[in-house]
């Protein structure tokens, strides 16, 4: 009898122990907030937001969270929190949904200096989003690429591979079905937001700011995309608010506040068609 009650009370522990540490797994990772069933936090995937810890491994984890089960997936950066990442590209690849989500209503900090910028010497993009189909952006966020210092380097010695090396700050490439709504870009290294081989964009409500002194940075540069709108946006920056790269088509943009900056500029006009303006 005094075995079996043992056994029982060792049971006990154990369902405890189990039910406890997968509730809280669960509580401290997926479902805990008011945007939808399958809602990761980077909060809850060590990310910090204090603005000065690297928040990257925090982002990649959340983000290695969604696989292929997840159905409408939601990447949530939450509000009041400020963080700071590296360079960072989001591939859809294991994330294998048509419908997801990032919804960003926190500050994203890139590095203040160049030389901390993990990305060796060539740095493409800070913040990449690839290969999706079926993917929102929104929030109430700010993304910040702290292009001071980038803006500062000299390019006296050789002017096209300085500019080549910075980066662009948010780039969606190789991707369809996107939107991307209300969020704040700021003070990006290069270009704030290039969409790059991709199909069916539709930009809207965002803000783009940057010193009307800031060198190569254009608001949003069009590159080899078909269908792209762009609606009801404010862009203050030092070059073009809006550039059209060759191999695009099919660009819808109305309702742009533009100034300080060049206005709208493509080139190789020949290779663009059905221009709205
Ligand atoms: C897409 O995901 C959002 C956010 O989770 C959800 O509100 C919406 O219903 C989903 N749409 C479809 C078509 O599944
Ligand atoms: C352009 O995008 C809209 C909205 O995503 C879509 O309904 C439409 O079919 C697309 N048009 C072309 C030509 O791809
Ligand atoms: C742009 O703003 C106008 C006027 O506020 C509004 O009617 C329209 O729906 C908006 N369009 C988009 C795509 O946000
Ligand atoms: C361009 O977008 C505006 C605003 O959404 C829309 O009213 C207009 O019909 C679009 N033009 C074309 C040619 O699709």
């Amino acid at each position: 009898m005094a075995t079996l009650k043992i056994f029982f009370f060792v049971l006990l522990i154990q369902c405890t122990i189990f039910t406890g540490s997968s509730r809280q797994l669960k509580k401290s990772n997926i479902n805990i907030d008011s945007y939808g069933d399958n809602t990761v936090n980077v909060i809850s995937f060590g990310a910090i937001g204090d603005g000065k810890k690297d928040d990257s491994k925090g982002f990649k984890r959340a983000w290695d969270a969604c696989d292929s089960s997840t159905p409408s997936p939601t990447f949530l950066v939450p509000q009041g929190k400020t963080f700071l990442l590296q360079p960072l590209t989001f591939n859809r690849k294991h994330c294998n949904s048509n419908n997801i989500t990032f919804q960003i209503d926190g500050r994203i900090i890139a590095p203040t200096k160049p030389s901390t910028w993990e990305c060796n010497t060539n740095c493409h993009h800070w913040i990449g989003l690839m290969n999706f189909d079926g993917l929102h952006i929104q929030g109430s966020g700010t993304i910040n690429g702290q292009g001071d210092n980038w803006w500062k380097l000299s390019c006296k010695d050789n002017q096209k591979s300085c500019q080549l090396r910075k980066p662009t700050g948010f780039m969606i490439g190789h991707s369809k079905n996107v939107d991307i709504k209300g969020l704040t870009f700021e003070d990006s290294p290069k270009m704030h937001i290039a969409f790059e081989d991709s199909t069916s964009i539709h930009a809207t409500q965002l803000t783009i700011k940057a010193p009307g002194n800031s060198p190569n940075t254009d608001g949003i540069h069009i590159q080899r995309s078909t269908n792209v709108s762009i609606h009801n946006t404010t862009i203050q920056t030092g070059d073009d608010c809006i550039s059209i790269g060759d191999g695009s088509k099919y660009i819808n943009i109305t309702n742009i506040e533009c100034g300080p900056g060049h206005g709208i500029r493509y080139t190789l006009l020949q290779s663009s068609s059905f221009l709205v303006l």
